[in-house]
């Protein structure tokens, strides 16, 4: 094989997925060099189920399942009156998903879910998402993108969507803006 064509091959475009983002040749640099560091295109959110107090007009609590078919990373998310969020002040309020390595902001008034995925952890010691103690400078980098859900809800409160799955795309490649779980 051709070493432009391997290269290539080895970069999400090559594999039908265009990113509407756009990468910094150093880190296209890391994707070929390093088998944990994929960039993703796309993004899922699967079951979203939540429940309502007033009619509808505001959701209580929801829950869904994130997956990300690129990095192979699937967590479940869950918004209700316990959840806390730890993001800096200077940011929308971000709230972990089961997998530290995925947030979730919620504007409520538009029923907009944005996710924020950090990808492509450094050579510097990334290991486990769970233990505060080895976490901080691991990925560089987060991905996000947003979401209009089309929520509805039954007069006894329960609410979804019209569908079991919701597909969209990560639009933006930041350096990483919180790093806490
Ligand atoms: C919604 O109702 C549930 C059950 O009665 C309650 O636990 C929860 O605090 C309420 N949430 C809000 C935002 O009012
Ligand atoms: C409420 O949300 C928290 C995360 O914010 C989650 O750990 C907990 O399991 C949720 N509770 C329920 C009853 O789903
Ligand atoms: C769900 O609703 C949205 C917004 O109304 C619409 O664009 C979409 O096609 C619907 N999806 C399905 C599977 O019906």
């Amino acid at each position: 094989m051709r070493l432009d064509v391997f290269l290539l091959a080895s970069l999400p475009s090559a594999l039908g997925m265009q990113l509407a983002y756009s990468p910094p040749p150093a880190l296209m640099a890391k994707v070929a060099a390093q088998d944990d560091c994929v960039l993703p295109g796309t993004y899922e959110v699967r079951d979203f189920a939540g429940k309502s107090n007033d009619t509808g007009s505001t959701l209580a609590s929801f829950d869904f399942k994130f997956v990300d078919p690129a990095t192979k990373l699937e967590t479940s998310c869950h918004f209700n009156e316990t959840s806390v969020s730890g993001s800096p002040s200077a940011l929308a309020p971000r709230y972990p998903c089961e997998h530290g390595e995925v947030k979730f902001i919620w504007e409520a008034d538009k029923t907009k879910l944005w996710m924020i995925e950090r990808v492509c952890p450094g050579p510097d010691g990334y290991d486990d998402p769970f233990n505060p103690a080895t976490y901080l400078q691991k990925a560089d980098f987060e991905v996000s993108g947003s979401l209009l859900l089309p929520v509805t809800c039954a007069p006894e409160g329960s609410c979804g969507t019209n569908s079991t799955l919701h597909t969209s795309k990560f639009t933006s490649l930041q350096p990483v803006r919180d790093p806490t779980i």
